[in-house]
Protein backbone atom coordinates (compact mmCIF):
# COMPACT_ATOMS: atom_id res chain seq x y z
CA UNK A 1 0.00 0.00 0.00
CA UNK A 2 1.25 3.18 -1.48
CA UNK A 3 0.81 5.50 1.76
CA UNK A 4 1.58 8.94 2.80
CA UNK A 5 2.88 9.10 6.28
CA UNK A 6 2.59 12.70 7.19
CA UNK A 7 -0.51 12.34 9.45
CA UNK A 8 -0.08 9.18 10.57
CA UNK A 9 -2.02 8.49 13.97
CA UNK A 10 -1.33 5.38 16.44
CA UNK A 11 -4.59 4.76 17.48
CA UNK A 12 -5.68 2.27 20.37
CA UNK A 13 -9.83 0.88 19.60
CA UNK A 14 -11.67 -0.58 22.62
CA UNK A 15 -15.09 -1.80 21.72
CA UNK A 16 -17.26 -3.15 24.44
CA UNK A 17 -21.12 -2.54 23.56
CA UNK A 18 -22.30 -6.35 23.62
CA UNK A 19 -21.22 -9.18 24.83
CA UNK A 20 -17.64 -8.87 23.24
CA UNK A 21 -14.71 -7.39 24.69
CA UNK A 22 -12.49 -5.85 21.69
CA UNK A 23 -8.92 -3.95 21.72
CA UNK A 24 -7.15 -2.98 18.66
CA UNK A 25 -4.18 -0.92 17.15
CA UNK A 26 -4.28 0.88 13.81
CA UNK A 27 -2.06 2.78 12.28
CA UNK A 28 -4.23 5.64 10.76
CA UNK A 29 -2.68 7.79 7.80
CA UNK A 30 -3.46 9.82 4.97
CA UNK A 31 -2.76 8.90 1.22
CA UNK A 32 -1.32 10.49 -1.48
CA UNK A 33 -5.09 10.29 -3.02
CA UNK A 34 -6.50 12.15 -0.30
CA UNK A 35 -8.13 8.51 0.83
CA UNK A 36 -7.63 7.94 4.64
CA UNK A 37 -6.63 4.10 5.41
CA UNK A 38 -5.74 2.08 8.68
CA UNK A 39 -3.19 -0.28 8.59
CA UNK A 40 -4.45 -3.04 11.45
CA UNK A 41 -1.41 -4.00 13.75
CA UNK A 42 -3.83 -5.81 15.90
CA UNK A 43 -7.72 -6.69 16.98
CA UNK A 44 -7.76 -8.73 19.40
CA UNK A 45 -12.07 -9.99 20.60
CA UNK A 46 -12.55 -11.93 23.14
CA UNK A 47 -16.51 -13.03 23.31
CA UNK A 48 -18.51 -13.88 26.45
CA UNK A 49 -20.86 -17.09 25.00
CA UNK A 50 -19.77 -19.46 27.89
CA UNK A 51 -20.90 -17.13 30.13
CA UNK A 52 -24.09 -16.04 28.85
CA UNK A 53 -25.32 -19.39 27.24
CA UNK A 54 -26.87 -20.80 30.36
CA UNK A 55 -29.38 -17.89 30.40
CA UNK A 56 -30.07 -18.56 27.03
CA UNK A 57 -29.19 -15.01 25.97
CA UNK A 58 -26.69 -11.76 26.89
CA UNK A 59 -27.55 -11.08 30.13
CA UNK A 60 -26.25 -7.60 30.98
CA UNK A 61 -24.77 -7.39 33.94
CA UNK A 62 -22.80 -10.37 33.56
CA UNK A 63 -21.82 -8.66 30.28
CA UNK A 64 -20.61 -5.83 32.60
CA UNK A 65 -18.65 -7.66 34.80
CA UNK A 66 -17.53 -9.86 32.24
CA UNK A 67 -15.89 -6.57 30.23
CA UNK A 68 -14.76 -4.71 33.07
CA UNK A 69 -12.32 -7.91 34.64
CA UNK A 70 -11.16 -8.58 30.83
CA UNK A 71 -10.50 -5.00 29.34
CA UNK A 72 -6.81 -4.39 30.83
CA UNK A 73 -5.51 -7.93 29.73
CA UNK A 74 -7.59 -7.44 25.99
CA UNK A 75 -6.01 -3.99 25.96
CA UNK A 76 -2.61 -5.18 27.00
CA UNK A 77 -2.83 -8.04 24.24
CA UNK A 78 -3.41 -5.46 21.45
CA UNK A 79 -0.63 -3.21 22.43
CA UNK A 80 1.89 -6.16 22.94
CA UNK A 81 0.81 -7.98 19.61
CA UNK A 82 1.15 -4.62 17.82
CA UNK A 83 4.58 -4.09 19.33
CA UNK A 84 3.62 -0.46 21.02
CA UNK A 85 3.34 0.79 24.54
CA UNK A 86 0.89 2.90 25.57
CA UNK A 87 3.06 5.83 25.71
CA UNK A 88 3.31 5.39 21.46
CA UNK A 89 -0.21 6.00 21.05
CA UNK A 90 -1.43 9.42 19.52
CA UNK A 91 -5.39 8.44 19.89
CA UNK A 92 -7.32 6.57 21.93
CA UNK A 93 -11.13 5.89 20.50
CA UNK A 94 -13.81 3.99 22.90
CA UNK A 95 -17.61 3.06 22.01
CA UNK A 96 -19.42 5.73 23.76
CA UNK A 97 -23.17 3.93 22.62
CA UNK A 98 -25.62 2.65 21.55
CA UNK A 99 -25.81 -0.76 23.16
CA UNK A 100 -25.89 -2.36 26.82
CA UNK A 101 -25.18 0.49 28.96
CA UNK A 102 -23.17 -1.74 31.33
CA UNK A 103 -20.71 -2.93 28.66
CA UNK A 104 -20.35 0.42 27.15
CA UNK A 105 -20.24 2.30 30.63
CA UNK A 106 -17.28 -0.31 31.40
CA UNK A 107 -15.06 0.59 28.02
CA UNK A 108 -15.71 4.14 27.82
CA UNK A 109 -14.20 4.32 31.59
CA UNK A 110 -11.29 2.00 30.98
CA UNK A 111 -10.68 4.17 28.06
CA UNK A 112 -10.79 7.67 30.10
CA UNK A 113 -8.65 6.54 32.67
CA UNK A 114 -6.04 5.35 30.06
CA UNK A 115 -6.61 8.45 28.28
CA UNK A 116 -6.40 10.40 31.68
CA UNK A 117 -3.01 8.33 33.08
CA UNK A 118 -1.42 8.57 29.76
CA UNK A 119 -2.23 12.44 28.53
CA UNK A 120 -3.72 10.89 25.72
CA UNK A 121 -6.58 12.87 23.92
CA UNK A 122 -9.92 10.28 23.67
CA UNK A 123 -12.69 10.12 21.01
CA UNK A 124 -15.66 8.52 21.99
CA UNK A 125 -17.28 6.80 18.86
CA UNK A 126 -20.85 5.62 17.86
CA UNK A 127 -20.84 1.53 17.82
CA UNK A 128 -22.74 2.03 14.32
CA UNK A 129 -20.69 4.52 12.59
CA UNK A 130 -17.31 1.67 13.11
CA UNK A 131 -19.83 -0.62 11.81
CA UNK A 132 -20.75 1.89 8.76
CA UNK A 133 -17.38 3.01 8.11
CA UNK A 134 -15.53 -0.81 8.89
CA UNK A 135 -15.59 -1.32 4.67
CA UNK A 136 -12.83 1.11 4.72
CA UNK A 137 -10.40 -1.05 6.91
CA UNK A 138 -9.99 -3.02 4.00
CA UNK A 139 -10.89 -1.20 0.80
CA UNK A 140 -11.37 2.48 -0.34
CA UNK A 141 -14.75 3.04 -0.97
CA UNK A 142 -15.85 6.41 -2.22
CA UNK A 143 -18.94 8.13 -0.49
CA UNK A 144 -21.87 7.99 -0.78
CA UNK A 145 -22.63 4.25 -0.03
CA UNK A 146 -25.44 2.28 0.56
CA UNK A 147 -25.19 0.44 3.79
CA UNK A 148 -26.81 -2.91 4.93
CA UNK A 149 -26.40 -3.15 8.69
CA UNK A 150 -27.78 -6.19 10.13
CA UNK A 151 -26.30 -7.60 13.71
CA UNK A 152 -27.59 -9.25 16.68
CA UNK A 153 -29.34 -5.71 18.11
CA UNK A 154 -29.66 -3.40 14.70
CA UNK A 155 -31.26 -3.77 11.10
CA UNK A 156 -31.05 -0.74 9.16
CA UNK A 157 -30.07 0.66 5.83
CA UNK A 158 -28.38 3.93 5.46
CA UNK A 159 -26.84 6.29 2.94
CA UNK A 160 -23.75 6.90 4.05
CA UNK A 161 -22.69 10.24 2.69
CA UNK A 162 -19.84 11.17 5.14
CA UNK A 163 -17.57 10.37 7.95
CA UNK A 164 -20.71 11.81 9.98
CA UNK A 165 -23.06 12.43 7.81
CA UNK A 166 -25.85 9.56 8.14
CA UNK A 167 -28.98 9.10 6.35
CA UNK A 168 -31.41 6.42 7.28
CA UNK A 169 -33.75 4.81 4.88
CA UNK A 170 -34.68 2.12 6.65
CA UNK A 171 -34.92 0.25 10.23
CA UNK A 172 -36.60 -2.55 11.98
CA UNK A 173 -40.10 -1.94 13.42
CA UNK A 174 -39.64 -5.19 15.58
CA UNK A 175 -36.80 -7.69 15.90
CA UNK A 176 -33.62 -7.32 14.32
CA UNK A 177 -32.05 -10.03 11.61
CA UNK A 178 -29.48 -11.58 14.24
CA UNK A 179 -32.08 -11.10 17.39
CA UNK A 180 -34.80 -13.37 14.37
CA UNK A 181 -31.70 -16.07 13.70
CA UNK A 182 -31.14 -16.65 17.28
CA UNK A 183 -34.20 -16.94 18.62
CA UNK A 184 -35.21 -19.25 15.39
CA UNK A 185 -32.07 -21.35 16.52
CA UNK A 186 -33.40 -21.41 20.14
CA UNK A 187 -36.60 -22.94 18.78
CA UNK A 188 -35.38 -25.45 16.94
CA UNK A 189 -33.45 -26.72 19.91
CA UNK A 190 -29.40 -25.78 18.00
CA UNK A 191 -26.40 -24.94 20.29
CA UNK A 192 -24.37 -21.99 19.85
CA UNK A 193 -24.71 -18.51 18.13
CA UNK A 194 -27.96 -18.83 16.02
CA UNK A 195 -27.09 -17.73 12.99
CA UNK A 196 -24.44 -20.35 12.37
CA UNK A 197 -26.22 -22.66 13.32
CA UNK A 198 -28.96 -21.86 10.89
CA UNK A 199 -26.72 -21.43 8.06
CA UNK A 200 -25.56 -24.82 8.77
CA UNK A 201 -28.61 -26.48 9.15
CA UNK A 202 -29.88 -25.29 6.33
CA UNK A 203 -27.62 -26.79 4.19
CA UNK A 204 -29.04 -30.01 4.65
CA UNK A 205 -32.61 -28.72 4.74
CA UNK A 206 -35.55 -27.78 1.47
CA UNK A 207 -37.45 -24.47 2.41
CA UNK A 208 -39.71 -25.31 -0.37
CA UNK A 209 -41.43 -28.21 2.26
CA UNK A 210 -42.83 -25.40 4.61
CA UNK A 211 -44.65 -22.33 4.07
CA UNK A 212 -43.31 -19.49 5.98
CA UNK A 213 -44.96 -15.92 5.87
CA UNK A 214 -42.79 -13.10 4.11
CA UNK A 215 -42.83 -10.03 6.56
CA UNK A 216 -44.26 -7.14 4.70
CA UNK A 217 -44.86 -8.72 1.52
CA UNK A 218 -45.46 -6.39 -1.26
CA UNK A 219 -45.76 -3.58 0.72
CA UNK A 220 -43.56 -0.58 -0.49
CA UNK A 221 -40.80 0.81 1.89
CA UNK A 222 -37.49 0.23 3.42
CA UNK A 223 -38.20 -1.27 7.00
CA UNK A 224 -37.94 -4.41 8.38
CA UNK A 225 -39.80 -6.72 10.21
CA UNK A 226 -38.88 -9.95 11.79
CA UNK A 227 -41.29 -11.34 14.75
CA UNK A 228 -44.08 -12.12 12.19
CA UNK A 229 -41.91 -14.82 11.15
CA UNK A 230 -40.40 -15.62 14.37
CA UNK A 231 -44.04 -16.41 15.46
CA UNK A 232 -44.61 -18.45 12.29
CA UNK A 233 -41.30 -20.39 12.80
CA UNK A 234 -42.70 -20.75 16.37
CA UNK A 235 -46.27 -22.03 15.50
CA UNK A 236 -44.80 -24.79 12.86
CA UNK A 237 -42.40 -26.22 15.52
CA UNK A 238 -45.14 -26.12 18.33
CA UNK A 239 -47.36 -28.30 16.01
CA UNK A 240 -44.67 -30.42 14.90
CA UNK A 241 -42.73 -31.66 18.25
CA UNK A 242 -41.49 -33.50 18.77
CA UNK A 243 -39.02 -33.01 15.24
CA UNK A 244 -37.27 -34.85 13.42
CA UNK A 245 -33.80 -33.66 12.36
CA UNK A 246 -35.02 -33.82 8.69
CA UNK A 247 -37.75 -30.92 9.44
CA UNK A 248 -35.67 -29.15 11.99
CA UNK A 249 -33.17 -28.56 8.84
CA UNK A 250 -36.56 -27.69 6.60
CA UNK A 251 -37.49 -25.48 9.17
CA UNK A 252 -34.06 -24.13 9.01
CA UNK A 253 -34.01 -23.48 5.28
CA UNK A 254 -37.19 -22.30 4.78
CA UNK A 255 -36.91 -19.84 8.16
CA UNK A 256 -33.61 -18.41 6.21
CA UNK A 257 -34.73 -18.14 2.58
CA UNK A 258 -37.65 -16.07 3.98
CA UNK A 259 -35.15 -13.63 6.30
CA UNK A 260 -32.59 -13.25 3.27
CA UNK A 261 -35.26 -12.72 0.59
CA UNK A 262 -37.16 -9.81 3.28
CA UNK A 263 -33.48 -8.41 3.23
CA UNK A 264 -32.89 -8.58 -0.07
CA UNK A 265 -36.13 -7.14 -1.30
CA UNK A 266 -36.17 -3.83 1.41
CA UNK A 267 -32.63 -3.72 0.02
CA UNK A 268 -33.82 -3.22 -3.61
CA UNK A 269 -36.08 -0.61 -2.32
CA UNK A 270 -33.52 1.45 -0.90
CA UNK A 271 -31.45 0.78 -3.79
CA UNK A 272 -33.98 2.48 -5.89
CA UNK A 273 -35.14 4.90 -3.59
CA UNK A 274 -31.10 5.87 -3.31
CA UNK A 275 -30.64 6.64 -6.78
CA UNK A 276 -33.53 9.24 -7.78
CA UNK A 277 -31.73 11.45 -5.15
CA UNK A 278 -27.73 10.70 -5.54
CA UNK A 279 -25.28 9.05 -7.80
CA UNK A 280 -24.39 5.54 -5.77
CA UNK A 281 -23.54 2.05 -6.75
CA UNK A 282 -21.94 0.70 -4.32
CA UNK A 283 -23.85 -1.41 -1.36
CA UNK A 284 -22.11 -1.96 1.45
CA UNK A 285 -23.38 -4.73 4.06
CA UNK A 286 -21.91 -5.11 8.04
CA UNK A 287 -22.70 -6.15 10.79
CA UNK A 288 -22.59 -10.05 12.20
CA UNK A 289 -25.20 -11.53 9.87
CA UNK A 290 -23.56 -10.19 6.75
CA UNK A 291 -21.34 -12.76 7.55
CA UNK A 292 -24.43 -15.47 6.01
CA UNK A 293 -23.37 -16.66 3.24
CA UNK A 294 -26.99 -17.12 1.51
CA UNK A 295 -27.68 -13.32 1.97
CA UNK A 296 -24.59 -12.48 0.20
CA UNK A 297 -25.50 -14.36 -2.27
CA UNK A 298 -28.50 -12.56 -2.51
CA UNK A 299 -27.36 -9.57 -2.42
CA UNK A 300 -24.50 -10.37 -4.85
CA UNK A 301 -27.09 -11.41 -7.43
CA UNK A 302 -28.97 -7.94 -6.57
CA UNK A 303 -25.81 -5.60 -7.25
CA UNK A 304 -25.52 -7.10 -10.40
CA UNK A 305 -28.63 -6.75 -11.52
CA UNK A 306 -28.50 -2.95 -10.99
CA UNK A 307 -24.86 -2.58 -11.84
CA UNK A 308 -23.66 -2.06 -8.55
CA UNK A 309 -20.78 -3.14 -6.83
CA UNK A 310 -21.22 -5.34 -3.68
CA UNK A 311 -18.91 -5.31 -0.69
CA UNK A 312 -18.65 -7.27 2.57
CA UNK A 313 -16.04 -6.80 5.10
CA UNK A 314 -14.41 -9.75 6.15
CA UNK A 315 -15.94 -11.62 8.60
CA UNK A 316 -13.56 -10.67 11.42
CA UNK A 317 -14.89 -6.83 10.49
CA UNK A 318 -18.46 -7.37 10.23
CA UNK A 319 -18.88 -8.58 13.80
CA UNK A 320 -17.96 -6.76 16.48
CA UNK A 321 -14.27 -5.44 16.65
CA UNK A 322 -12.27 -2.24 17.93
CA UNK A 323 -10.40 -1.96 14.78
CA UNK A 324 -13.73 -0.29 13.37
CA UNK A 325 -13.73 2.01 16.42
CA UNK A 326 -10.36 3.06 15.67
CA UNK A 327 -11.00 3.47 12.41
CA UNK A 328 -13.88 5.36 12.80
CA UNK A 329 -12.28 7.67 15.45
CA UNK A 330 -9.10 8.41 12.96
CA UNK A 331 -11.73 9.25 10.09
CA UNK A 332 -13.34 11.71 13.05
CA UNK A 333 -9.94 12.60 14.40
CA UNK A 334 -8.94 14.14 10.58
CA UNK A 335 -12.43 15.54 9.69
CA UNK A 336 -11.92 17.77 12.44
CA UNK A 337 -13.24 16.32 15.33
CA UNK A 338 -10.65 16.99 17.43
CA UNK A 339 -10.90 15.32 21.12
CA UNK A 340 -10.91 17.49 23.79
CA UNK A 341 -11.43 17.75 27.60
CA UNK A 342 -15.19 17.56 26.83
CA UNK A 343 -14.35 13.69 25.51
CA UNK A 344 -13.70 13.18 29.70
CA UNK A 345 -16.94 14.36 30.50
CA UNK A 346 -18.96 12.37 27.21
CA UNK A 347 -21.63 10.02 29.16
CA UNK A 348 -21.90 6.30 28.00
CA UNK A 349 -25.02 6.63 25.34
CA UNK A 350 -27.89 3.53 25.12
CA UNK A 351 -29.38 4.93 22.33
CA UNK A 352 -27.27 6.92 20.21
CA UNK A 353 -28.61 7.24 16.76
CA UNK A 354 -26.48 7.69 13.72
CA UNK A 355 -29.32 9.45 11.79
CA UNK A 356 -30.81 11.90 14.63
CA UNK A 357 -33.58 13.41 12.01
CA UNK A 358 -35.06 10.13 11.41
CA UNK A 359 -34.76 9.06 14.88
CA UNK A 360 -38.63 10.11 16.19
CA UNK A 361 -39.69 6.74 17.05
CA UNK A 362 -38.40 4.88 19.98
CA UNK A 363 -38.48 0.80 18.69
CA UNK A 364 -38.34 -0.81 22.14
CA UNK A 365 -35.68 -3.23 23.56
CA UNK A 366 -34.09 -6.23 21.60
CA UNK A 367 -31.98 -8.95 23.28
CA UNK A 368 -28.65 -6.92 22.47
CA UNK A 369 -30.01 -3.41 23.47
CA UNK A 370 -31.74 -1.05 22.03
CA UNK A 371 -32.50 -1.09 18.25
CA UNK A 372 -32.51 1.81 16.77
O1 LIG B 1 -22.37 -7.68 14.75
P1 LIG B 1 -22.45 -8.79 15.74
O2 LIG B 1 -21.21 -9.61 15.99
O3 LIG B 1 -22.90 -8.30 17.15
C1 LIG B 1 -23.91 -7.36 17.34
O4 LIG B 1 -23.61 -6.15 17.33
O5 LIG B 1 -25.06 -7.82 17.47
O6 LIG B 1 -23.65 -9.74 15.24
C2 LIG B 1 -24.04 -10.91 15.93
C3 LIG B 1 -25.24 -11.50 15.22
C4 LIG B 1 -25.85 -12.66 15.99
O7 LIG B 1 -27.24 -12.49 16.05
C5 LIG B 1 -25.47 -13.88 15.14
O8 LIG B 1 -26.39 -14.95 15.23
C6 LIG B 1 -25.47 -13.27 13.75
O9 LIG B 1 -24.88 -11.99 13.92
N1 LIG B 1 -24.68 -14.08 12.81
C7 LIG B 1 -25.23 -14.70 11.74
C8 LIG B 1 -24.17 -15.43 11.13
N2 LIG B 1 -23.02 -15.21 11.85
C9 LIG B 1 -23.36 -14.37 12.87
N3 LIG B 1 -26.48 -14.71 11.27
C10 LIG B 1 -26.73 -15.45 10.17
N4 LIG B 1 -25.79 -16.19 9.54
C11 LIG B 1 -24.51 -16.21 9.97
N5 LIG B 1 -23.58 -16.94 9.33
ZN1 LIG C 1 -22.25 -4.39 16.40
Amino acid sequence: MNLQDTSSQLILGIESSCDDTAAAVVRHHGGKDGQRRSVVLSSIVKGQDDSHAPFGGVVPEIAARAHASRLDQVTEEALSQAGVAAADLDLIAATGGPGLMGGVMSGLTFAKGLALASQLPLIPVNHLAGHALSVGLEQDVPFPYLLLLVSGGHTQLLMVEGVTQFRRLGTTIDDAAGEAFDKTAKLLGLEGPGGPAIQRLAKAGDPSKVSLPRPLWKRPGCDFSFSGLKTAVRQQVAAEMPLSPERQADIAAAFQKTAVAHLAVRTENAMCAALTQSPVHHLVAAGGVAANEALRDALRQLADRYDWQLIVPSLRYCTDNAAMIAHAGGLMQAEGMAPDQDALAFSPRARWPLDEKEDATTLGKGRKGRKV
